[in-house]
């Protein structure tokens, strides 16, 4: 059973550790990452952003997918079906459709309209027993075709959201979405410390994980975070191995057409990519 992120994310943050958020596209995707939680028995965050949520047929396909997937692969450790940067209409049609956890991102909306749509979002989702991540502070990069202007979130804000009662809060700093450029200057701990001191017990996320370095991941949750969103990382090495496969010739020989075959290296590649995730974040065997 789909459960909310609540309990495993005020967990992680006790134990200081983090629970990794990976985006799903497809049942290769979603299979990968939830076989992959099971085989280290640690908890997960199922992301989907709008984009992903048209992509797969709509959330009800979504929902059916992952309730089927977990229990016929006997899933047991927590598994949260969160929407990834959700507008209003989404996070009411995700909650709607059986999703447990739901992003608003009024980021991108003045303070005080993102607290009053946050709010709204709260009061309708605790209702029936999901979570709720909120954002301040825009995270930077390409995602969707949105792009982010990539902000250091004002702490006074980030206080103001979290007091309205979300369970977890992403802010910025310094943290994009994608690849890093080359001339990054790295995560802002001194925002997030000072984001930290203002906003008490709130479980913190860090979005765009994706070649962040592993001191930095390892400072971070020292500091309050305790929700790991990775994407890019898990479509460079799905292509990486399809690449290499197609490269080879192998879908030439005898039946490597078969997408059970075609898939199966990046399938692969997906699980050790996740497999890495939740060593480094330190989930393994905090189901
Ligand atoms: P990356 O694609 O950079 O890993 O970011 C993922 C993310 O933050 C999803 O919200």
């Amino acid at each position: 059973m789909l459960v909310s992120a609540k309990e495993m994310l005020n967990k992680a943050l006790e134990g200081k550790y983090a629970v990794g958020q990976f985006n799903i596209n497809n049942l290769e995707w979603t299979k990968a990452v939830l076989l992959t939680a099971q085989e280290n028995n640690s908890p997960v965050i199922l992301g989907v952003s709008e984009g992903a949520g048209k992509y797969m047929g709509g959330y009800k396909t979504i929902v059916g997918m992952v309730n089927g997937m977990m229990e016929e692969l006997n899933i047991t450790v927590p598994v949260s079906l969160h929407l990834d940067h959700g507008s209003y209409e989404g996070a009411l049609k995700v909650i709607e459709a059986g999703f447990s956890s739901v992003m608003f991102d009024g980021s991108h909306y003045a303070i005080d309209e993102n607290i009053k749509k946050t709010t709204q979002i709260i009061k309708i989702a605790e209702e029936k027993g999901l979570s709720v991540e909120a954002e301040v502070g825009s995270i930077g990069g390409e995602e969707d075709g949105v792009v982010g202007n990539g902000e250091i979130a004002d702490a006074a804000e980030c206080q103001l959201i979290a007091n309205l009662g979300v369970t977890m809060l992403a802010a910025g700093i310094g943290n994009i979405h994608g690849k890093y450029p080359e001339n990054w200057k790295g995560l802002d701990f001194t925002a997030l410390a000072a984001i930290k001191a203002v906003t008490g017990d709130v479980p913190l996320v860090l979005h765009g994980g994706t070649g962040i370095p592993e001191s930095m991941i390892k400072e971070a949750i020292s500091l309050g975070v305790a929700k790991i969103n990775v994407n890019t990382e898990l479509q460079l090495a799905f292509a990486e191995s399809t690449r290499k496969y197609v490269e080879a010739g192998k879908d030439l020989q005898g039946k490597g057409f078969d997408p059970r075959k075609l898939l199966a290296p990046g399938f692969a590649a997906i699980k050790a990519a996740v497999k890495e995730k939740m060593e480094l974040f330190g989930s393994v065997n905090k189901a």
